[in-house]
């Protein structure tokens, strides 16, 4: 792909209308979507709305007004993404709290073993939540399941560990450093036939990759709204839990919220029905209304849409990268077939850190360009359809050639900072 083919693409682009619905700051490009998503103009507008008239001047009126109805109707918008019911999707708290919030109830249920496994591939705040009800319950060690590299799952390896030692599982649908996109059916089908659930993470998925949690008999689903669901720094995570299960999941954090009647103020708590009970304090008003915005521009460009412009984008960058890159050094580090792969591709090179910032500071020669580097020498970049341009992947392409071939990485410090 030359550059001129790259504009042609942008011309044809099915999606190309929705990056005006983004604010876009001057002059770079950014390839960190997978981290945090682009901010939605509507959002802007939202959150002045919901500050101004609603908090400013509505004040304990806006509750009844506004705000009571707010998680239910994003939930559902949540719900209709993923095809499941909209009571069985809530929203709030992070990620990490959901995590542990239902493992507890889980290990509680009864219904399963009380065995907890992971793999290597998955985030480490996943791995510290389970590692502390490791400890809460004095149950078996956390099992983490290892493979030769951090590339892919060894899914063989997977499934014989999950039929020798069944219990409850949680892996992330897209692994955060390499990529990797796991089967989700066929592993959720093992897991039942093996007396054991999987807990999907799905914060490298949603919003990228088209999900749906009926086909897969997936029971149990979270992940946050800040990536490719643009839903803001900090914005509430998902919880999806089958109907069939929800009688016999409670919530360890038994607040005012997830009460049957939490404005009785009765002095007794009553679990709400379902999965409302999951429900623990006030929910994050100003953050929920915000990423409204987000979902509702997921649903209207249609995540098949999305997840065909993510794959031709990163299929065109990968052959970009074994033609141009590879002779100097670069590596990919994402599974090379499309369906096991998410919506980031993943980099290595000797000079990772120094090319990372060497493509953040700009130059004579390239925009400044963001992508994010994970620890030992992984280069993420986050194709995101809603607003990444063809013409930018090449860009990228060329930048990462020049930086290497001019050495402009010898500039910058091999010292790591803090948020990448
Ligand atoms: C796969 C995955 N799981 C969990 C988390 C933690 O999310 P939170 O900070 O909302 O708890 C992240 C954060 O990036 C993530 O990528």
């Amino acid at each position: 792909m030359d550059l001129s083919q790259a504009k042609q693409k942008d011309e044809k682009d099915p999606l190309s209308k929705f990056r005006n619905h983004f604010y876009h700051p001057k002059k770079e490009l950014y390839f960190d979507g997978n981290s945090l998503g682009k901010l939605p103009l509507k959002a802007q507008e939202i959150l002045h709305n919901s500050i101004q008239t609603q908090w400013g001047d509505g004040l304990i009126r806006s509750w009844n007004e506004h705000w009571l109805e707010l998680p239910k109707r994003v939930a559902s918008k949540y719900a209709q993404l993923i095809n499941v019911e909209n009571d069985e999707v809530c929203i709030g708290e992070s990620t990490s709290v959901r995590l542990y919030q239902i493992l507890h109830s889980l290990l509680n249920s009864g219904s399963f073993p009380k065995h907890l496994k992971t793999d290597i591939l998955n985030f480490p705040s996943d791995l510290y939540i389970m590692e502390g009800l490791e400890k809460e319950f004095n149950i078996l060690p956390l099992k983490v399941v290892s493979y030769p590299n951090e590339i892919e799952a060894d899914i063989d390896k997977l499934k014989k560990d999950i039929k020798e030692n069944p219990g409850i599982i949680c892996l992330s649908l897209v692994s955060y450093k390499s990529s990797f996109l796991y089967p989700m059916q066929q592993l959720n089908q093992w897991a039942t036939k093996h007396d054991s659930i999987i807990v999907w993470d799905l914060s490298h998925a949603i919003g990228a990759v088209d999900i749906d949690l009926k086909e897969t008999e997936t029971k149990i689903a979270l992940g946050c709204s800040y990536k490719y669901m643009n839903g803001g720094p900090g914005s509430p995570a998902f919880l999806y839990i089958e109907k069939a299960l929800q009688p016999k999941l409670f919530n360890p954090i038994q607040g005012w919220f997830g009460h049957q009647k939490p404005f009785d103020f009765s002095k007794n708590y009553i679990p709400a029905e379902g999965i409302d009970r999951f429900a623990s304090g006030t929910p994050s008003i100003l953050s929920m209304a915000a990423m409204e915005a987000g979902v509702d521009l997921v649903l209207e460009a249609e995540i098949k849409t999305i997840r065909e412009k993510s794959t031709l984008q990163s299929e065109l960058f990968l052959k970009a990268v074994e033609h141009k890159l590879t002779p100097l050094e670069y590596a990919i580090e994402s599974p090379l077939e499309k369906d096991r792969r998410g919506s980031h591709v993943t980099l290595s090179h000797p000079f990772s850190w120094q090319i990372c910032q060497a493509l953040v500071a700009g130059s004579e020669f390239h925009p400044k360009i963001i992508p994010d580097f994970r620890p030992p020498h992984f280069i993420r970049f986050g194709i995101t359809p809603l607003y990444t341009k063809y013409e930018a992947i090449w860009i990228l392409v060329d930048a990462l050639k020049t930086i290497v071939e001019t050495k402009a990485y010898l500039n910058f410090s091999k010292e790591k900072t803090i948020v990448t």
